[in-house]
């Protein structure tokens, strides 16, 4: 059994960001077959029914053929053990995709090669931008007829901001498209059209791109563009710097096509060797390290069980330092109750099992009654606070009322509930008798009007209202943050949490009073400390 530091260091815990459709579920069932979580006749049944099945427990999601739920996936390639933690990429998806990604230590970004950089991909882009969460790119989807190669790293680097370096470079597209040259370990890798081919196949090895050896495989014509293409592609790029990598800064690129299981083995090679093990963790007080031997972790997401009757939730802990065992007591630091860990839950692809052991970078499954909300922390008696969970201000805002207006007192309950399980933002406005619901996405309405109606009995419905987005408002001084309270009361709400919100109606409103209360802080996201 090796020691915790070594444990640590094989860890790689991680997500997937995508526009919809770029490829991201085809991905991870291929990283899932490559680190021999599932079987090449489990990859190939899993299409469609049973790749869903995986997180199929609500009715919106079986209707719509969607996951709305995120889930954790861990497999072992390489010598290390990888947690990859899926996050939705429909675009109505929640904030459990943004907090999702203030538990990974790195991200995967899919492109699909024929569309670049979509709406989505710059919107989770910038949730990683906000923790520098260092991106390996993965250009999907070389099988069809895509962009040219120069193209999409130029768009990668002037819409995001970023440096890019190739760390593959494809010969050909689409019906020419013949494989990469793996130019971080000198390797010519081709396709096979039998896709399940390329999950045997490491490649052949070069002695750099003037082995003749690149003419024999790949014929004169082709080897000799791929020579131009690849020293212009290192003129215009930088060198690869594992540092500006891992400072968010850089992003390696990685060429495939998933669906052909090609590229696959080299970017999940690439992770092995480059991607960040868990590092500190940011608290209120300290930063804590993942090797101390006291163990401790946040709560980053709550999900309600398959069983709508069942009051039970599963929330996600991302374990931040130390050598957790089944069986031990931890303190949940906001209520100051120890809570036994008897029962937790950890994620293997296929399966869940109890979790015996885990280390910092691991997420495990903590199964609860609703005492535990997102945000909380956990740990051997030290009274953390983790920072850096954000709750991001909502882009919809809805009023939501019960079918039966009697049941008014019910809905302010399961409101509550629902908001601290993370699942939407709730305002109560200090004037009249409404509740606001606030969500990322759209679909996220009809899930919590589904969910209230099956796990609360109260059918529910949203109603569009003016409201234009919410900000939390603070100010160090409470008089200052009363007196906007009183004056503006016909626009400011609480939050579940009893925090001060503003509802603006528009921009210019937010515009004029961020201009009139230059002493208070109009916030876009809360972050949320125990
Ligand atoms: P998502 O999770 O990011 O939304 O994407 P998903 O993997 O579901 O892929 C979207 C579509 O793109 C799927 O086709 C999938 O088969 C296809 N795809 C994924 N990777 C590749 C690739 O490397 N090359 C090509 N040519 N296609 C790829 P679909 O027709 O929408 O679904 P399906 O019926 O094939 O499952």
């Amino acid at each position: 059994m090796s020691n915790i530091t070594d444990q640590i260091a094989r860890r790689r815990t991680f997500a997937i960001i995508a526009h919809p459709d770029a490829g991201k579920t085809t991905l991870t069932e291929k990283l899932l077959l490559f680190g021999g979580a599932i079987n090449l006749a489990g990859a190939v049944k899993a299409k469609g029914d049973a790749r869903r099945a995986h997180s199929d427990w609500m009715k919106v999601e079986r209707e719509r053929g969607i996951s709305v739920a995120t889930s954790v996936m861990t497999f072992d390639y390489a010598g290390c053990t990888f947690n990859l933690l899926d996050t939705p990429g429909h675009q109505d998806f929640s904030e459990d995709t943004y907090r999702t990604l203030t538990a990974v230590d790195s991200a995967v970004m899919v492109l699909d090669g024929a569309r670049g950089i979509q709406d989505q991909t710059r919107k989770l882009f910038e949730v990683c931008r906000l923790r520098d969460v260092p991106i390996v790119t993965f250009i999907n989807k070389m099988d069809r007829e895509s962009r040219d190669p120069f193209d999409l790293l130029d768009e990668i680097e002037q819409s995001l901001a970023l440096d890019v370096t190739p760390a593959s470079w494809p010969i050909g597209m689409g019906r020419r498209f013949k494989g990469c040259y793996d130019l971080f370990s000198d390797r010519l890798v081709l396709m096979d059209k039998a896709a399940s081919k390329n999950v045997m196949s490491e490649g052949e090895v070069c002695s750099g791109l003037d082995d003749p050896k690149l003419d024999e495989l790949l014929g004169k014509d082709d080897a000799k563009t791929l020579r131009e293409e690849v020293e212009m592609a290192k003129g215009l790029c930088p060198d690869f710097d594992p540092a500006a990598y891992r400072e968010g800064s850089m992003t390696p690129v990685f060429f495939g096509s998933a669906i052909n299981n090609f590229g696959v083995r080299e970017l999940l090679s690439g992770l092995a060797k480059l991607a960040p093990p868990p590092g500190p963790r940011p608290s209120a007080t300290r930063p804590v390290k993942p090797e101390e031997s006291k163990v401790s972790g946040f709560v980053f997401k709550i999900q309600a069980n398959m069983d709508p009757k069942h009051r039970d939730r599963m929330a996600f802990m991302r374990i931040c330092s130390g050598h957790f065992k089944k069986g031990m007591k931890l303190k949940h630091i906001r209520s100051g109750k120890q809570i036994n860990m008897h029962n937790p839950i950890l994620f293997l692809a296929q399966d869940r099992g109890t979790a015996e052991d885990a280390y910092a970078g691991d997420i495990i499954g903590l199964p609860n009654h609703g005492n535990l909300h997102i945000g909380d922390a956990l740990s051997e008696g030290e009274e953390l606070a983790f920072t850096g969970i954000p709750s991001f201000a909502p882009e919809l805002i809805n009023r939501v009322a019960p079918d039966d207006p009697m049941k008014a007192k019910h809905l302010g309950r399961a409101l509550q509930q629902l908001a601290e399980e993370g699942a939407a933002s709730v305002f109560k406005p200090r004037l009249g008798a409404n509740w606001y619901v606030g969500v990322v996405g759209a679909l996220q309405f009809d899930v919590l009007a589904d969910r209230i109606a099956a796990e609360y009995e109260l059918p529910v419905h949203f109603e569009p209202s003016s409201l234009f987005t919410a900000r939390w408002v603070f100010c160090d001084d409470e008089a200052t943050l009363k007196r906007f309270a009183d004056k503006e009361r016909a626009v400011v709400a609480d939050d579940h949490e009893g925090d001060l919100v503003l509802l603006a109606r528009n921009a210019w409103h937010l515009d004029d009073l961020t201009r009139d209360w230059p002493d208070l802080t109009f916030a876009a996201t809360k972050d949320q400390t125990t």
